[in-house]
């Protein structure tokens, strides 16, 4: 039963006009941003993901984004999800999800949240060291282990390696048979490659030797059911996920295509990037203008910024695109995009062409649903945007 309230949805039909949402939210006459999320934009990734790799059923990361809409829209659709700690695990129950749902695909857990994921029936959760082989034992020794281990993207957003992820070939086998002396069961393997992985081929080396391990889990005789690929699948990058859906099913079939296996991942980025616009408004401009007068370059302060919505331009090669909503004849300029702080790192983008806007006017970010409202902060007192949340009417799921 769900026990909280989830925000509004609205109802479109045909497109989604964002420009009419500035007035329909009354934006020209307030300073705060907002997000409009098109729920239908998840509901087509994951058509999309179930028709590409059919085999592998997705279980949501919700770190990645943890609006409940949207939680709510992939657990109706029949999604898993990914739980890291207690708090996100109460999230995903207190919408009426059941337990079984969940896997706690943190491999480094606080007491406290294993307590609490026994007290609520999170059976699976993720290994990757002796000492958290031990915490489980002690805590919660009926559970299920998922030895994680590590294959690394030779290129990533935002590599995971360093952390997480034990070395399959030495370490995997130990775990796994120091879990069998612990009375401990283990029920499956699992790596991460690396989120916002740009090689394809990484999924293949990393199944290959997930498969070796999770033989290796039968003849130590653990009750193996789970093969679990992590995340790492790009927001909007249509071709390098189908290569990456081609190399997961062919591997799947070549390594463990003999062997009876429930196969999941922990996609995040994949589900949510492309159904959030963030609208943001110029509220102040500076024009650079050279000896001969020329307007050489536009300076935009608009009201959000890196350490709101954008704080993922901090800690990856995160790609911007803007829309302006004016006439795409108009001439365009030299432009940059400062967030609303007082530090100079706040810098949304530089050297885009834009035509000269007005203060007032409102610009546009496609492409911001995946680790942007989750780890924003209000910094110097700015306003964050609250999520405005659309369905198209023919893929009205909630
Ligand atoms: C364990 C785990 N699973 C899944 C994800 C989601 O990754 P992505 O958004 O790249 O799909 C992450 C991201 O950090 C993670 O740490």
């Amino acid at each position: 039963m769900c026990t909280v309230e989830i925000e509004p949805i609205h109802v479109y039909q045909g497109t989604l006009d964002l420009e009419s949402k500035i007035d329909e939210w009354d934006l020209r006459n307030q300073d705060a941003p907002i997000n409009v999320c098109d729920l239908s934009k998840i509901v087509s990734k994951y058509n999309d993901w179930r028709r590409l790799m059919p085999n592998v059923m997705p279980y949501y990361a919700i770190k990645c984004n943890d609006e409940l809409p949207i939680l709510k829209t992939l657990g109706d659709l029949g999604t898993g999800f990914d739980c890291a700690s207690r708090a996100e695990i109460e999230q995903v129950l207190s919408l009426g999800f059941d337990s079984e749902k969940i896997i706690f695909a943190n491999p480094m857990k606080s007491i406290s949240h294993i307590q609490y994921a026994k007290e609520n029936n999170v059976t699976d959760s993720t290994v990757d060291n002796a000492f958290e082989m031990y915490k489980i034992f002690k805590y919660y020794p009926e559970s299920n282990v998922v030895v994680r281990f590590r294959s690394d993207a030779n290129k990533a957003l935002s590599p995971l390696g360093n952390k997480f992820g034990c070395n399959a070939e030495e370490d995997g086998v130990l775990l796994m048979i120091l879990a069998k002396a612990l009375g401990v069961n283990v029920k499956g393997v699992s790596f991460h490659v690396g989120s916002g992985c740009c090689d394809f081929p990484s999924y293949g080396r990393a199944i290959c030797t997930g498969s070796a391990l999770y033989k290796a889990g039968n003849l130590i005789k653990h009750n193996m059911e789970l093969f679990d690929i992590g995340g790492g699948f790009p927001g909007n990058d249509d071709e390098m996920f189908c290569n990456i859906a081609e190399v997961v099913n062919k591997s799947l079939d070549k390594f463990l295509g003999d062997v009876k296996v429930k196969v999941i991942a922990e996609p995040g980025r994949y589900l949510v990037s492309t159904a959030y616009t963030t609208i943001c408004k110029i509220f102040s401009k500076q024009e650079l203008r050279g000896s001969d007068d020329q307007l050489e370059k536009v300076m935009y302060y608009v009201n959000d910024g890196v350490y709101g919505t954008f704080n993922i331009l901090i800690y990856e090669d995160f790609k911007i695109d803007t829309i302006h909503f004016k006439n795409t004849d108009s001439e365009t300029f030299n432009s940059l995009i400062w967030g609303p702080t007082g530090d100079a790192a706040d810098k949304i983008c530089d050297n885009i062409n834009l035509p000269n806007l007005k203060d007032g006017d409102f610009i546009a970010f496609p492409n911001m649903g995946a680790y942007s409202i989750v780890t924003s902060s209000a910094f110097n007192g700015f306003t964050l945007p609250k999520t405005k949340f659309y369905i198209r009417k023919d893929l009205q799921v909630i």
